[in-house]
């Protein structure tokens, strides 16, 4: 296991014992492609022995980078509350789905609330990061 959830990073959230906001996601990773878990209600012997990605290594993440240059660009963060969850979620659908639609999206990003209702921008960064993924790509 590389890292885990709450290990004294700056995604942790005071609402991460509310199971239905998606604000506390990591990403259990096998080989590059996580899928996306609430850490509120996954026991870390769960996980066994899988590496896990949080919103503090994104960064580092060729996918994860540009999802956080994507929201920063657009200005999707209105209060904070709900940002660690989404970036999360949105990179571990593009790390499984290059060109996701705006119904992929919809589905992929179904479990995470934001309350200050930034979905269109959401949507939005999700299609910018997609596309300087893709671009970067082609690039080599
Ligand atoms: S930015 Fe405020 S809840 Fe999403």
């Amino acid at each position: 296991m590389r890292a885990f959830y709450g290990a004294g990073g700056s995604g942790r959230r005071q609402v991460r014992h509310r199971r239905d906001t998606g604000s506390g996601i990591f990403a259990p990773d096998d080989q590059g492609r996580g899928t996306p878990a609430r850490s509120c209600i996954t026991p870390v012997d769960k996980v066994g022995a899988a590496a896990i990605t949080t919103i503090e290594a994104l960064e580092r993440d060729p996918v994860g980078r540009q999802v956080q240059k994507a929201w920063f660009d657009l200005e999707v963060v209105q209060c904070g509350y709900c940002p660690s969850g989404q970036l999360m979620s949105a990179a571990a659908l593009l790390a499984s789905n290059p060109n996701p639609n705006d119904a992929d999206i919809d589905a992929a990003m179904s479990g995470n609330i934001c309350r200050c209702g930034t979905y269109p921008r959401i949507r939005a960064a999700i299609k910018q990061a997609a596309r300087a993924i893709a671009k970067a790509r082609e690039e080599g």
